[in-house]
């Protein structure tokens, strides 16, 4: 077998893992959940779950994937993962092949939404009303859809095709850097406006009372989402590290950046949008059709349009080659095939895959399945399921499977430096990772699959479950010491 691709560089790693984890997540969902669940109030909280359980989880990814040089598949087994601990790494590879076809769809919009700011349609918006008809009668063209989502497909492929150096670390070198100034640029814009104050006072001043259960748990969630957590792409990213990355360090940038970027994107749309006096609560839509309305109706909207979809694509397909990349790692690795056969193999049948979610808009809105479409399915299945599922197993495996004895001997790899047996920081990752990411990604997972409710009207008490997880993780540990 030919030798496994490495980074070119340190920096390389840390933009490519960025641009994965930086993506629709910050930009389309982190404003609207955020203006949806009370601006500050819910970013404290979802800052909190970044470093409590986000942190220390993208850490055991990457060192996952460092210390074995394999995708999910083979890495949960080079540790000594049995076979159900194997099928834990391929529901990864699945929850790629299920993330990406319905991600390049809303990134297909994205696309499509630069050809219209390119052609100046918003500035024939004069009301959200405008924005969200122009925006049905797009989706609900299935042309218009599978075009877009075919020709962001294409690039996507086009990047994992030209190998982790040549394609993802080279893109990433280029597009992270145009994100990084357009987001520069959109904010100042948005704080230059008459009114923005408000916009700013939104995202600084918290209002306690809109925090519940729920907005912890959505914050938790998106947590995972948005690091690209749960599902092996950091892991794969990590195997093509070599042993002398500063682990600790990197994954600090990387969370950091994500975090930054989301927050900056914060800033642009909702001072835009409360120096307007539009709706900051609006959902999903706030992007499509509350803003274009905004574009259309400022002076330089064109360009400011046209440069806010250009950001939203770039970050979207940083994203999906990382998606791509899992796939295509598992069948490089475990199945001996080569990555240009598998890019275009792969890449073609997550295509197909996604087809009926593109379609889910127009010709398959009626087609459901529990009520829901196909699209909807493929989100709820991988981002409800699939991820926090995968978190779950990951932090559970570093911690009390493969053992952070063993695992503290690798992560010291590099980080010698912060790496004095009993600091403190060492001894909070441990904690994190053993007891409080589990359970508290577990909280997660049952809420967003609807089972948390269903228990607690059982239990009518959030503690017993809490035991009930503890007492499950001792369990396994016990077993794993018989052996
Ligand atoms: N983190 C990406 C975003 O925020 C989505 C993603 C999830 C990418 C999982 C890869 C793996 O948009």
């Amino acid at each position: 077998m030919s030798k496994r691709e490495h980074w070119g560089s340190r920096f390389g790693f840390v933009l490519a893992a960025s641009g994965s984890a930086i993506g629709l997540g910050n930009i389309w969902k982190f404003p609207y959940i955020a203006g949806e669940n009370g601006g500050a109030a819910f970013i404290f909280v979802y800052l909190l779950c970044i470093v409590i359980v986000g942190l220390p989880v993208v850490i055991a990814e990457i060192l996952m994937g460092r210390t074995t040089q394999r995708n999910p598949v083979g890495a949960f087994r080079k540790l000594g993962g049995n076979k159900f601990w194997v099928m834990v790494g391929g529901l990864g590879v699945l929850a790629g092949f299920i993330i990406l076809s319905f991600y390049a769809v809303i990134a297909g919009w994205s696309a499509g939404y630069m050809v219209e700011a390119l052609q100046g349609k918003f500035s024939s918006f004069h009301t959200v009303t405008d924005s969200t008809n122009y925006f049905n009668s797009l989706v609900g063209d299935p042309t218009w859809m599978i075009g877009f989502y075919s020709i962001f497909f294409v690039f996507t492929m086009a990047v994992v095709y030209l190998g982790v150096k040549d394609g993802i670390e080279k893109g990433s070198k280029i597009m992270m850097p145009i994100l990084f100034i357009i987001l520069i640029i959109l904010m100042i814009k948005g704080i230059s406006l008459k009114g923005s104050g408000e916009g700013l006072s939104f995202l600084m001043k918290p209002d306690w009372s809109k925090i519940n259960g729920s907005s912890i748990l959505i914050a938790l969630g998106h947590a995972f989402f948005t690091l690209s957590l749960g599902m092996g792409a950091l892991m794969t990213y990590g195997s093509y590290l070599d042993q002398k990355t500063n682990i600790p360090n990197a994954a600090t940038q990387i969370v950091f950046l994500d975090t930054l970027i989301a927050l900056m994107a914060g800033v642009a749309i909702f001072t835009i949008v409360f120096a307007t006096g539009q709706d900051p609560a609006v959902g999903p839509g706030l992007i499509f059709n509350t803003l274009t309305v905004i574009f259309g109706n400022m002076t330089g909207g064109y360009v400011f349009g046209l440069l806010f979809f250009l950001l939203l694509t770039l970050a979207a397909l940083t994203s999906s080659i990382s998606l791509l990349e899992v796939v295509v790692a598992y069948f490089v690795d475990e199945r001996g095939w080569r990555r240009h056969r598998a890019v275009l193999m792969f890449g073609l049948f997550v295509f197909l895959f996604g087809v009926p979610s593109a379609l889910s808009f127009n010709l398959l809105a009626d087609f459901t399945m529990f009520g829901k479409t196909f699209f909807d399915l493929a989100d709820f299945a991988a981002s409800n399921i699939l991820l926090p599922l995968g978190g779950f197993f990951i932090s559970v495996f570093v911690a009390w499977i493969w053992g952070l004895d063993k695992a503290m001997i690798e992560l010291k790899k590099g980080a010698e430096n912060i790496f004095k047996d009993g600091d403190w920081l060492i001894n909070a990752f441990k904690i994190f990772l053993k007891f409080i990411a589990p359970v508290m990604i577990f909280i997660v997972f049952l809420h967003s699959t609807g089972l948390l409710e269903s228990a607690i009207e059982q239990v009518k008490n959030y503690w017993i479950i809490i035991l009930v997880i503890v007492i499950l993780l001792i369990v396994i540990s016990r077993r794993r010491i018989k052996k």
